[in-house]
């Protein structure tokens, strides 16, 4: 048994052992080896001069977990590490991830008596977006007084049309949800640093096992963890990424709210006291402490079980998505498959062995719901990123309050059906498809399987 602190391995660590080792060591008093769950909302302070400092944010430390606890800071580390970032703040969503994300570089326009300051309230996305980024950006938002601009993103004309002065953020995922299409981060990112703009990236459907979008030019990234990060369904969590590289304090009258003094904390000045830091610093102390959608110490834990096996979950999620591509684009019941694998599997971005993509029924849309009802293994749920393959009918469901123009521009059909491809062996995921597909073509959906059918009698192995 050990009875001192190991030495944290040297960096660099591969991305394995990274996910495994990082963000954790086993220390005093009982050196457990798997990171412990500090299930405490509060941590004493050893006296009360202490406790004045750790409040005037001049000592760090725990004071109450809606702004950091030892557990989720494992987590946070572990994140930070694999996505190749400074830091990292874990939330009790991904929903949340991104809102503070985006309220850290689009809320800060006051002046000296409080009144808001005209720009700074403009965000540019893609057009292509999971369905709720898009109500927080068109609706929530927009309550705040903040607007969005979507573009097509292959269209670098388009991002450099859109950006503004009042813009303070560019918004786009690394695989979009649900078409699974691969925007140029580093084009995007170019065009945006030319007009002073970071660049904020939703890795969700990626994770850093395929993608790090710091390495391609991102400033922020933004993670739904409920997803692959998890990657059993248990547990909801997002995490925010900072790359440390843009430069906020070289434009203060653009960012007063990390480059002017601020009477909150104390006439200091975020840039300074954080340096490459103070944007983490400003979500946490101001956005996570005001706001509270703090990721809970038990679910740090799990997601940080499922971060250890991300690596080896994700080659078998994309290689037997592969195959189900495969198989669909060679059914009559399907008009096309948005899989960027399909053309070119072997190509050298490690995005195309995604693991989430849609295909198009060659149907009509009254078709959908009973091929759906009709499917045996796939699970119709709101969800992405487990064990257990997923069907979801993003019109009806994830984006489903998306205009319809809004849809049509993220190519989104009526009979658009999104696979999240699990664990499963893939020649049961086949036949179970291939069962209902048959089904489609002979105009014959069964209504009667889902749920019922065990996964032995769900068609033969294709
Ligand atoms: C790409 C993407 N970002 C963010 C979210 C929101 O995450 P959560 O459901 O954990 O709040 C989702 C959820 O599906 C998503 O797919």
């Amino acid at each position: 048994m050990s009875t001192s602190t190991p030495e944290r391995p040297a960096a660099p660590i591969g991305p394995a052992t990274a996910a495994i080792h990082s963000g954790y060591t086993p220390a005093a008093p009982h050196f457990a080896v798997a990171p412990p769950i500090v299930h405490s909302a509060a941590f004493e302070f050893p006296d009360h001069a202490t406790a004045v400092e750790m409040f005037a944010l001049r000592t760090p430390g725990f004071t109450y977990s809606r702004t950091g606890n030892p557990t989720v800071a494992d987590f946070e580390e572990r994140v930070a590490t694999l996505e190749g970032g400074i830091g990292a703040i874990a939330t009790a969503t991904g929903q949340s991830a991104v809102a503070i994300a985006l309220l850290a570089l689009l809320g800060g326009g006051r002046d000296e008596d409080g009144a808001r300051l005209p720009g700074g309230h403009h965000v540019v996305a893609s057009s292509q977006l999971y369905g709720g980024t898009v109500d927080l950006l068109t609706d929530s938002f927009a309550d705040f007084g903040y607007r969005v601009d979507f573009v097509d993103q292959d269209d670098p004309g388009a991002w450099e049309r859109a950006i503004t002065p009042d813009t303070r953020a560019v918004l786009v995922e690394s695989i979009t949800n649900p078409l699974s299409t691969l925007p140029d981060v580093a084009t995007i990112a170019t065009i945006a640093h030319a007009a002073g703009v970071p660049v904020v990236v939703d890795n969700t459907l990626a994770t850093p096992a395929l993608y790090r979008p710091i390495d391609h030019g991102a400033d922020i990234v933004v993670h739904s963890a409920t997803k692959f990060m998890g990657g059993h369904g248990t547990a909801l969590a997002g995490v925010i990424v900072e790359a440390g590289r843009f430069d906020f304090a070289a434009d203060p009258g653009k960012w007063p709210q990390l480059a002017t003094p601020k009477a909150r904390y104390g006439g200091q000045v975020l840039s300074e006291r954080h340096g490459r830091a103070a944007y983490l610093a400003l979500a946490r102390s101001k956005y996570l402490h005001d706001l509270g959608p703090s990721l809970s110490a038990p679910a740090a834990a799990e997601i940080s079980r499922g971060l250890e096996t991300l690596g080896l979950r994700l080659e078998r999620h994309g290689a037997n998505a592969l195959r189900v591509a495969r198989f669909l684009d060679t059914h009559p019941a399907v008009a096309r498959v948005h899989h960027p694998g399909l053309d070119d599997a072997g190509g050298p971005d490690r995005r195309r062995q995604v693991s989430v993509f849609s295909f198009d029924l060659a149907a009509t849309a009254e078709t959908v719901g009973p091929f759906i009802d009709a499917l045996s293994l796939f699970k119709l749920v709101a969800n992405l990123g487990d064990t257990r393959s997923l069907v979801a009918h993003p019109a009806a469901m994830t984006h489903c309050r998306l205009s319809a123009a809004q849809r049509t521009a993220a190519g989104i059909g009526a009979t658009t059906i999104r696979l999240s491809i699990g664990l499963e062996d893939p020649e049961d995921l086949i036949a179970d498809l291939c069962r209902c597909l048959d089904a489609v073509v002979g105009e014959a959906v069964p209504t009667d399987h889902r749920g019922r059918s065990a996964p032995s009698t769900a068609g033969s192995r294709a």
